[in-house]
């Protein structure tokens, strides 16, 4: 494998000629798409967007790919499940509840149809200390409660909170070992929102009384979720010997990160 691009050229991955003359330049070896329009309630009042950058986006840079002959890995999510009955395994059937979802499985879909080497790494509710990102779950919680404020947490909605840094390596892993189709890469804990809003309060030594056990109903939110989803991770662990930190083991990691870069 040659080594990782260090060159940035800033894309809309929905305006197919940029997409395919960048590529054409480039001519990677291997292409990661980790764009995406992620958040799900937008995706849900904006469907015909959610469908441009999800499905027509990919498919560009996946013609790009055709076309220079690289491979490609495209980022997927449990959510392309309906939640009825998760963690599930790669070989279970798809069947996604909200606009997210289903342009997420087109995404999935549309690269059988190509030829093309491809991967797809599908994940679950990352968190990490990374600053530039848009805030996740944990940073939310715990700027919540830093501030004094109540977190309601969803006792009825499950995941497997996977870290950024082990998803990044169990990527890297999958590209060195060739790995094709599908790859769950996630957490090695299935819980519920509530249980992990806690485990972030106790590590992080914040006030665990201001979190409200609550329904997902009672969030009131505009996309229905798939409300027991996450991932199984089998295929990941026996074949590849890819194996994720456990919640506590991911916080306190997160936690030693986060003080690294305030010393900065
Ligand atoms: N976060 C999770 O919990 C989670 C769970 C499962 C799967 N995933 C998958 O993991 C991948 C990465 O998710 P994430 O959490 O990192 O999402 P994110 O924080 O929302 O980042 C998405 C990135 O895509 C970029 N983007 C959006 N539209 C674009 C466009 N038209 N052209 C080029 N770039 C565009 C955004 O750029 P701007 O910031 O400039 O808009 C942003 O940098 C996605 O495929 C997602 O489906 C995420």
């Amino acid at each position: 494998m040659r080594g990782f691009l260090e060159q940035y050229v800033r894309l809309d991955i929905t305006t197919r000629g940029d997409v395919l003359e960048a590529l054409h330049a480039i001519r990677p070896e291997w292409t990661i798409n980790a764009a995406a329009m992620t958040d799900v309630d937008a995706c849900e009042r904006d469907p015909e967007g959610a469908w441009g950058v999800n499905v027509e986006g990919v498919r560009h840079l996946a013609t790009g790919c055709e076309r220079c002959a690289s491979k490609f890995l495209q980022l997927s999510t449990d959510y392309v499940f309906d939640g009825t009955s998760g963690p599930y395994a790669e070989d279970q059937e798809p069947h996604p509840v909200n606009v997210y979802g289903r342009t997420k499985l087109e995404s999935e879909k549309l690269l059988d149809h190509m030829a093309l080497e491809y991967s797809i790494v599908r994940t679950a509710l990352l968190y990490g200390s990374v600053a530039t990102a848009r805030a996740n779950f944990v940073q939310g919680v715990c700027s919540a409660l830093a501030r004094g404020e109540a977190v309601h947490a969803a006792t009825n909605l499950y995941g497997n909170p996977t870290l950024v840094d082990d998803l990044a390596d169990g990527i890297v892993i999958a590209l060195r070992k060739e790995v094709r189709g599908i790859l769950h890469l996630a957490g090695s804990e299935w819980l519920s929102r509530y249980d992990f809003a806690m485990k972030i309060a106790r590590t992080f030594g914040l006030n665990e009384d201001l979190i409200m056990p609550v329904s997902f109903q009672e969030l009131n939110l505009h996309a229905p979720r798939p409300l027991r989803a996450g991932l199984g991770t089998d295929r990941a662990k026996r074949k590849f010997g890819i194996a994720f930190a456990a919640v506590e083991e991911g916080l306190r990691r997160m936690m030693t990160q986060h003080d690294e870069f305030s010393k900065r």
